[in-house]
């Protein structure tokens, strides 16, 4: 379900910025979406009253055709917090050449995953057989 949803400058839009907290802490999953891209978080954390997610798994598109990859080969990794900030860097695909850094605003929707936990294993600090 969209938990929270902000603006370029981190103004709310729709949903709650405690219902994405309470979420996050609770372990549940987060998906966000930004421009015409949809992506799970390869790290979600909190400071203080705001969300960050770190995306480091995805590869940057051709600026001229959105169904194809940079044919250079480059990472577009990526921090977007609910701040309405967002924190780039490309790099080479295997090789640490900075391909660009920005820092710029982007509106931002974050879902979150409903589904309750269940309990299938508990286990003591020691081993019995
Ligand atoms: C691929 O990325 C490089 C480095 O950021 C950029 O100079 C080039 O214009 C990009 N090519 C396309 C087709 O997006």
């Amino acid at each position: 379900m969209l938990a929270y949803q902000h603006d370029a400058a981190g103004k709310q839009v729709q949903g709650s910025i405690d219902l994405l907290l309470s979420a996050v802490l609770q372990g549940h999953r987060v998906k966000v979406m930004f421009d015409s891209i949809t992506a799970e978080p390869d790290d979600v954390s909190i400071q203080g009253v705001h969300v960050s997610s770190v995306l480091i798994s995805m590869v940057a598109k051709s600026s001229n055709d959105i169904r194809a990859f940079n044919a250079s080969g480059i990472w577009d990794w990526r921090i977007l917090t609910t701040t309405g900030t967002e924190t780039t860097l490309r790099v080479n695909v295997g090789e640490y050449v900075e391909q660009g850094r920005t820092t710029g605003k982007k509106a931002v929707s974050w879902f979150i995953d409903t589904r309750p936990w269940v309990q299938v294993l508990v286990n003591s600090k020691t081993v019995s057989n």
